[in-house]
């Protein structure tokens, strides 16, 4: 089974990820792509060995550059990992339901356009949520609106500010998003 992540940020997801697989044969991460040249991902990936392919969002959008990318390296599987652009037409259509994203709070809250890192949080904290989480779901065009396959909750206590929150909600990401993907190649192999 071959995994492309998709990340625009620090990468922190795609790492905790491709370490969590290491040990496990039968996956394997053969590429990142990324729309950002100078994201911490990059350092990241050169950490574990793994190429970072770019693109700009013009190429996503109005070629099938990055589809042929994964073609190429026979990518079975996507994962987006803060990963800010929307996904075209052409990979939903050739990866159905075989694309994934990680948003970091409780949708239908709190998510589409503009709702990403820390503006989430800001968000959260101002309305006096009482709790908050990440939810793993299936990409269609629709910013954040795919079906939800998992979620996790935090609370947010009245005094936590929204790096506190942030912080929480990573760390539901680095322990449950790993063997959510898993769980999912299991089931997809049935
Ligand atoms: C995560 O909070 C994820 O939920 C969101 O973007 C953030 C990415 O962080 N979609 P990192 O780049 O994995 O460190």
């Amino acid at each position: 089974m071959n995994i492309a992540i998709f990340a625009s940020g620090s990468g922190s997801n795609a790492e905790n990820i491709i370490q969590y697989f290491a040990a496990r044969n039968e996956v394997h991460f053969p590429i990142i792509l990324s729309n950002k040249q100078d994201a911490g991902i990059h350092e990241r990936a050169k950490r574990l060995g793994v190429p970072v392919i770019c693109f700009t969002s013009k190429e996503l959008k109005e070629t099938d550059n990055v589809l042929n990318i994964l073609k190429e390296h026979q990518i079975d599987f996507i994962v987006l990992a803060g990963f800010l652009l929307k996904v075209p037409a052409n990979l939903i259509n050739a990866y159905p339901n075989k694309i994934i994203n990680i948003h970091p709070a409780l949708l239908p809250k709190y998510g589409g356009k503009g709702m990403y890192g820390s503006h989430v949080h800001e968000a959260v904290v101002a309305a006096k949520e009482k709790e908050s989480g990440i939810t793993i779901h299936y990409v269609n065009e629709m910013y954040d609106e795919g079906q939800i396959i998992f979620q996790a909750k935090c609370e947010v206590l009245p005094s936590d500010t929204a790096d506190m929150v942030a912080e929480k909600v990573h760390e539901l990401e680095y322990n449950f998003f790993p063997k959510v993907i898993e769980e999912l190649l299991t089931d997809a192999k049935k």
